[in-house]
């Protein structure tokens, strides 16, 4: 049948969401699928509906794609999409209820507050102690991220992030290696594919060097005893189970130094798909091609 791969959109991401849809239309039509690109950031969605496909690949990220408003339309209009339902879309788009969640359910993450204003920091840097990782809770790709080491960088954190939200997430810095795990698949079928390390220049894995240098070496497998591997790709499919997480998302995990403990981050419930993005490199990893990891997301899409 029609498929339609929705890409750009209307978030910070629109940039990134271009290159991962660009690449995954390539890829679909590679395969012999009827693939069709459409971007919901230019247009309706009564076009959306007029085009009549049977079934859309969401490559969309950030708000408006991969927050569970468009899902939500989509259900309405009846067209079956790929990744997450609703409301796992919408819970994992926000950072703060993801850990919520994760908390509750006795899943490592950073300790973290919720600032109203600047004003909050001193206060929540005695209680969780220096460095802040300062963030907008519902952005991705880094945008708007702070890393806060003494008092006088407070003002400039809140600064950079709160025009881009209506809440501002402070998280306690673990200092560790980075890594993140994909996982495809649904309910007990849900399965990670192999970790992958992130080793980014001064450990600064920003929007630039996430996207546009090739500053950044990734290591799929890791340097890193098995059992650690094997328990990172544990906890990312509980977490991914826990959010009620559907097809395929992206978990990102950080392993602390100090005592090699495993801390979850965020999901990706509709991660990139660049050239230099990690879902497609983790699926490499395990004999799975670009092209066969499209197919596989676009099988899963469902009501
Ligand atoms: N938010 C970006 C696209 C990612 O997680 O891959
Ligand atoms: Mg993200």
């Amino acid at each position: 049948g029609k498929v339609g791969v929705l890409f750009g959109g209307r978030s910070a991401e629109r940039e990134v969401s271009i290159m991962s849809g660009t690449g995954v239309l390539e890829a679909l039509r590679s395969q012999g699928i009827d693939a069709h690109p459409f971007d919901p950031g230019q247009r309706s969605l009564a076009e959306l509906a007029a085009e009549k496909f049977d079934r859309v690949f969401i490559a969309l990220h950030g708000r408006y794609g991969e927050d569970g408003t468009l899902q939500g339309a989509l259900e309405l209009l009846g067209i079956p999409y790929t990744g997450s339902g609703v409301m796992a879309s919408s819970v994992a788009m926000d950072k703060i209820t993801t850990k919520i969640l994760w908390l509750k359910a006795g899943l490592p993450t950073p300790e973290f507050a919720v600032l109203d204003d600047a004003s909050d920091l001193p206060a929540v840097a005695a209680r969780l102690g220096l460095p802040l990782i300062v963030k907008p809770p519902h952005e991705g790709s880094s945008i708007g991220f702070s890393k806060v080491d003494a008092v006088d960088q407070f003002g400039a954190a809140y600064a950079k992030c709160a025009p881009l939200d209506d809440s501002v997430l402070a998280e306690s810095f673990v200092s560790g290696r980075e890594f993140t795990v994909a996982v495809l698949g649904t309910g007990a079928g849900a399965r990670a594919l192999p970790v992958v390390e992130i080793v980014a220049p001064k450990g600064n894995y920003d929007y630039q060097n996430k996207y546009f240098t090739d500053d950044v070496q990734y290591f799929c497998p890791p340097q890193l005893d098995e059992a650690i591997q094997a328990e990172m790709r544990r906890i990312a499919v509980e977490a991914y189970r826990t959010l009620g997480c559907e097809g395929w998302a992206r978990v990102d995990v950080l392993l602390r130094d100090s005592d090699n403990r495993p801390f979850l981050l965020e999901a990706n419930t509709s991660p990139g798909m660049t050239s230099h993005s990690l879902v497609p490199m983790a699926a490499r990893a395990e004999g799975m091609s670009y092209e066969a990891l499209c197919v596989e997301i676009l099988r899963s899409a469902r009501l």
